[in-house]
């Protein structure tokens, strides 16, 4: 198969982990007999520096002609005073929109490996999906600044539709489907009109899939309930800002936010694949970040845009026997580089 890919690195570790990520695709495709070219782009901070502007039109004319784009990750303090629609975050929010990609995949699971990581005394393990809304709510409603009764005020606004809310609600029940079947929507639909949309709309379409067990929960309930018992969740699924928050929250219950991929899926087959964590500024240039999150959105990206489902388990495999062994960057209590870390994943494909 030929993979045409937009590799987004980004700004502080994005390169390095990106770099590694290469590293692995391209053992995957050598073993199995695939052909990947990949065409490199620039959006975020790096992209401010060389052309001054987050989100370079070309960049996006590019993503659209790949096949699917893996991004490292984009932002640091050194872009931090920019005006907000000149910031790097705006390259992601940017591309995310402008590629349709309604459903954000985050998966966080605690490995064998890592138990001793985890924050929490818990008996069970866990292995949840966060399916959250990636191009509405109010990261893209109507927002300003004013003269109010008491001086300049500034608003953000949380809008959903129909269309919006069932969309992301069909990925979750057939997310579900394919795991444990049971999805939970989380709200705060005793406070919030949106949610009150959001959460009519999901009985709807719960009775449409009834072999999947359906509840709500209260985003309040809902962070309480992740740090009390995690195990109890299958998918979650919530709009774009409560599954940003709450992504962070559950990948912290893994043991590192350097563990965790993402996949960003519209209609089509093309995606965004990327890690959940930041561009770590403070570790960037060591080669000590993590690059196990990007390792694996590679393997949420051979699975999702190429059905590459073998592929994919080889690096998810890899990554588990990896941990499995003892070999850790030092996020999660080892003390390989990325470049090591890297090998020693390499050496169980
Ligand atoms: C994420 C990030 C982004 C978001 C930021 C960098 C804009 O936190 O992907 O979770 O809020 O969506
Ligand atoms: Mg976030």
């Amino acid at each position: 198969m030929k993979l045409n890919l937009a590799l987004v690195k980004g700004d502080g570790i994005g390169p390095e982990i990106v770099d590694s990520t290469l590293r692995v695709l391209d053992k995957v495709a050598e073993k199995y007999g695939h052909q990947i070219t990949c065409t490199e782009l620039l959006a975020g901070g790096c992209a401010i520096d060389e052309l001054g502007e987050p989100l370079p039109q070309a960049t996006v004319d590019r993503c659209l002609e790949s096949d699917s784009v893996l991004l490292g990750a984009v932002g640091g303090p050194k872009w931090d005073t920019l005006p907000g629609h000149l910031r790097p975050e705006r390259a992601l929010l940017g591309l995310r929109k402008a590629l349709g990609l309604y459903a954000n995949i985050r998966p966080a699971k605690l490995y064998p490996a890592l138990r001793g990581r985890c924050p929490l005394r818990i008996e069970d393990t866990f292995d949840l999906v966060i399916v959250r809304e990636l191009t509405g709510g109010i990261y893209f409603g109507e927002r300003g600044r004013r003269e109010g009764p008491n001086g300049q005020e500034a608003y953000d606004t949380e809008c959903y539709s129909v269309m919006e809310i069932e969309r992301i609600g069909r990925v979750a029940f057939e997310t579900a489907r394919k795991r444990r079947k049971k999805v939970t929507s989380i709200d705060k639909a005793n406070v919030l009109e949106s949610s009150r949309l959001w959460r009519e709309t999901m009985h709807r379409l719960a009775a449409e899939y009834p072999d999947v067990e359906y509840s709500d929960m209260l985003v309040d309930n809902a962070a309480m309930q992740l740090v009390r018992n995690p195990a109890q969740f299958d998918v979650i699924v919530t709009s774009n800002m409560f599954g940003d928050i709450l992504s962070d929250e559950a990948s912290q219950l893994t043991g590192s936010i350097g563990m965790l991929p993402s996949a960003s899926l519209g209609e089509g087959s093309r995606g965004m694949y990327e890690p959940i964590h930041g561009s770590a500024p403070d570790i960037a240039g060591r080669g000590i970040a993590n690059p196990t999150a990007t390792i694996l959105s590679a393997a949420m990206m051979l699975r999702y845009s190429f059905g590459l489902a073998a592929e994919a388990d080889a690096i998810e495999d890899a990554v588990n026997k990896a941990l499995e062994a003892g070999y850790m960057t030092c996020d999660i209590g080892g003390q390989l580089t990325t470049d090591e870390m890297t090998d020693k994943i390499l050496g169980f494909i």
